[in-house]
Formats: C-alpha cells, sequence, structure tokens
C-alpha cells in the first residue's frame, strides 16, 4: 500500500482504481488520480486547490508510478495534458513521462516507460 494512500474500486469491477493521497496519518487529503488498469492508463490527477504549489502533485505522482509497478508490475503508463498546464507537464517530464503524440491541438498524450 502506498504510504499515506490507499484505494477504492470504482465501477466495483476492478478496472479502474482511485488513488487518494494523504501526505501523513494525521493530514487531510490532498489529492487523487485514477488509473485503469489494463490499459493503463492515468486521468483526473488533481491537487486539492488551497494545496498546489507545495509539492503535494510531484510527491503523488511519484508514489503512484511506485505502486503501480510494485502492484500491476507496470513498465508502461500513458496520461494526456494540456499543451498550456506548466505545472502538470513540468511534473510529468520530471518524472520521466515523455510526450508521444498531440490530439486536437490542446492535448499531449504522453508515455512513462520503467527503465530495463
Ligand atoms: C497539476 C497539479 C496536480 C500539480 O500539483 P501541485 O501540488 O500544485 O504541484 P507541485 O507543487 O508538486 O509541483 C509544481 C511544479 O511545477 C512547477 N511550475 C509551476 N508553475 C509552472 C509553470 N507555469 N510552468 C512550468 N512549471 C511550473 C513548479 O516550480 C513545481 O516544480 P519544481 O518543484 O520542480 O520547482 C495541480 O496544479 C492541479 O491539481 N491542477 C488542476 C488539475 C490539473 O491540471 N491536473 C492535471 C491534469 S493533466
Amino acid at each position: 500500500m502506498l504510504k499515506g494512500t490507499w484505494m477504492a474500486p470504482w465501477n466495483g469491477r476492478d478496472r479502474y482504481w482511485w488513488l487518494y493521497y494523504k501526505p501523513s496519518k494525521d493530514t487531510e487529503l490532498v489529492g487523487q488520480l485514477c488509473y485503469e488498469v489494463g490499459s493503463h492508463w492515468i486521468y483526473n490527477v488533481k491537487v486539492v486547490e488551497t494545496m498546489r504549489g507545495q509539492g503535494y502533485g510531484q510527491k503523488m505522482m511519484a508514489e503512484a508510478v511506485k505502486y503501480l509497478v510494485r502492484k500491476y508490475k507496470v513498465d508502461t503508463l500513458h496520461l494526456t495534458c494540456r499543451t498550456n498546464n506548466g505545472p502538470a507537464l513540468h511534473i510529468y517530464k520530471k518524472l520521466g513521462f515523455v510526450i508521444v503524440g498531440t490530439e486536437y491541438d490542446e492535448l499531449y498524450r504522453m508515455t512513462w516507460k520503467r527503465e530495463q
């Protein structure tokens, strides 16, 4: 289990998992993301508005990647990000996600691959 994080099935079929991020036992939830089992897509990455800009988004994503590698043995992850979303793009690139395509001129498709 991710430290400070727990997961719950979204639709009861174990297909989507919401990961909720709590930096420590005594703090409130600060963020969430959704992982689609099988396709390895990540959706709905979000940090509570008042908690942004304090490093939580990066910690949450880094922990999520580690968790998914451990739990699902993933070696690839996919997501999309708006081309003008500076903080999100910065975080994803820092974690090793690479732009692999563009959709409708406003979304980057990004992929992360586990180092062999
Ligand atoms: C994107 C989001 C999850 C980031 O979470 P966060 O906790 O605010 O992010 P962090 O504080 O961990 O990191 C922000 C990083 O972006 C950098 N940054 C901030 N503004 C930036 C900009 N305009 N351009 C590039 N980098 C920027 C910061 O310097 C920081 O990087 P650093 O630690 O290397 O200096 C959060 O802003 C959010 O929930 N946004 C609304 C939903 C959203 O856009 N989700 C992403 C969908 S793809």
